[in-house]
């Protein structure tokens, strides 16, 4: 087992109705004058930012509104969230919504103490991230685990660069989890968010350090739920226990723990990142478009970690069967899964359609960085192993 920190201070509020709670906990954690963030209309149609609002009043709070943020959020407006954020001398970011909200939050709280240093400086990593502002989330949607994760993800929309910040100032001080704020997820999002959640878990799963097996119990009890609990959902959004389900899931699926004394491998997450940079994917269509073809390309590293996913996660009867077997009837099943969510399984089935070789150069190249980096651990990927799983996954 690697060594490990493990510090996860979110504070978590699950059930019916903690929304209304929102004023009371931006007060105990200091916060006078918030920045509420919210994305498109969904909050705003459910009601749920009005309720938001009756809460900061009811606590006292002086609060501003900051709605617009669209999925794979942009630096643009994050910078311009830093100014009204200078201007109007918050001293909280409360962020209402999911992953895009979450992280454009985060992103304002970063810049906010520092608004003459280019914000982009903390993501391209020119300046280290020293001081933040404190961020809460009332999260809306099942997915990226921004809620309780060290990380924020954001696309530079001059350069079309999409890159993660992990940062222990990242993690929000506090995340209200209601169940029934998720019944108005159309479900193509309650897919993505269930191919997001389960990617979290298998990008720290698939790694070189294959015998902890705590770690690897709560990894493949993660997975088995969400897949349970992700096809009620599907069938039926306002199922309150299989969202409950779902929602407890994706956060504690990208808080750490599912990955405890492990290396993270994280390489479909930057495979996929390119795919959302370049054409603006979901996140979770761009993570099933890519996986199968990454799985079958890194199979043979470790076909029997392949078997042990397959029988623990998917149930597969492995007697009389050899390791590669199992390793590619369980590929096979994950990728059966994603189909059976309508999920992209290959990148002719997303928006952008099949891709000429010379995107796909393209892509592999920024992926490394420019040919200063490779990507992976359970098998380190440079750029001619990255090419190969994009033509893999350009395939019809
Ligand atoms: O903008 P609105 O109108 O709210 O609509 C959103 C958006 O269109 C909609 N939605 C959210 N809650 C809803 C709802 N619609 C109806 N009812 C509700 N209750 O869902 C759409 C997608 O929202 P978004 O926030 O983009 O989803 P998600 O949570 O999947 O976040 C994706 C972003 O998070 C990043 C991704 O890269 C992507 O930018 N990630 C962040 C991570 C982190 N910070 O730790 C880790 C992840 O790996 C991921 O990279
Ligand atoms: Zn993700």
């Amino acid at each position: 087992m690697q060594s490990f920190e493990f510090l996860m201070p979110t504070h978590i509020i699950f059930g019916e109705c903690t929304e209304q709670r929102c004023g009371e906990l931006v007060k105990a954690y200091g916060g006078s004058r918030v920045l509420v963030v919210y994305g498109g209309d969904s909050a705003k149609k459910s009601g749920l930012i009005d309720r938001v609002t009756q809460s900061l009043q009811d606590s006292g709070l002086a609060y501003e509104l900051l709605g617009g943020v669209h999925p794979n959020p942009t630096l643009s407006f994050a910078q311009k969230g830093v100014e009204q954020s200078v201007k109007f001398k918050a001293d909280f970011l409360l962020a209402v919504g999911g992953g895009s909200v979450i992280d454009c939050a985060k992103a304002i709280a970063d810049g906010s103490p520092t608004p003459d240093y280019p914000l982009w400086d903390y993501w391209s990593r020119q300046r280290p991230l020293t001081q933040a502002l404190p961020v809460g989330v009332v999260l809306t949607i099942p997915a990226a685990g921004s809620e309780s994760s060290d990380s924020a993800v954001l696309t530079n929309d001059t350069t079309m660069v999409k890159r993660g910040l992990n940062s222990p100032l990242h993690r929000p001080r506090f995340a209200i989890l209601n169940p029934a704020l998720t019944y108005t997820l159309p479900p193509f999002q309650i897919a993505c968010g269930i191919v997001d959640m389960m990617m979290h878990t298998m990008d720290r799963y698939f790694n070189p350090i294959c015998t902890n097996q705590l770690t690897d119990e709560i990894a493949e009890g993660l997975l088995r739920t969400v897949i349970t609990n992700g096809k009620i959902a599907i069938e039926n959004r306002a199922e309150p226990h299989a969202m409950s389900e779902l929602m407890w899931a994706g956060s504690v699926s990208h808080n750490g723990l599912t990955g405890l004394g492990n290396q993270t491998d994280f390489a479909p997450h930057q495979l996929s990142h390119e795919l959302s940079a370049k054409y603006d994917v979901a996140h979770g269509a761009a993570l099933s478009s890519i996986w199968s073809s990454w799985a079958r390309f890194t199979m043979d590293t470790n076909p029997e970690r392949f078997a042990q996913f397959g029988t623990k996660v998917w149930g597969i009867d492995g007697t009389g069967k050899t390791a590669v077997q199992i390793a590619t009837e369980a590929i096979d099943t994950t990728e059966a899964f994603f189909s059976s969510l309508h999920m992209p399984v290959s990148i002719p089935q997303l928006p952008c359609g099949k891709l000429p070789d010379d995107i796909l150069e393209e892509l592999a190249t920024r992926c490394t960085y420019y040919g200063t980096r490779t990507i992976g651990s359970f098998r380190v990927l440079g750029h001619n192993e990255i090419l190969a799983i994009y033509t893999m996954a350009n395939k019809t």
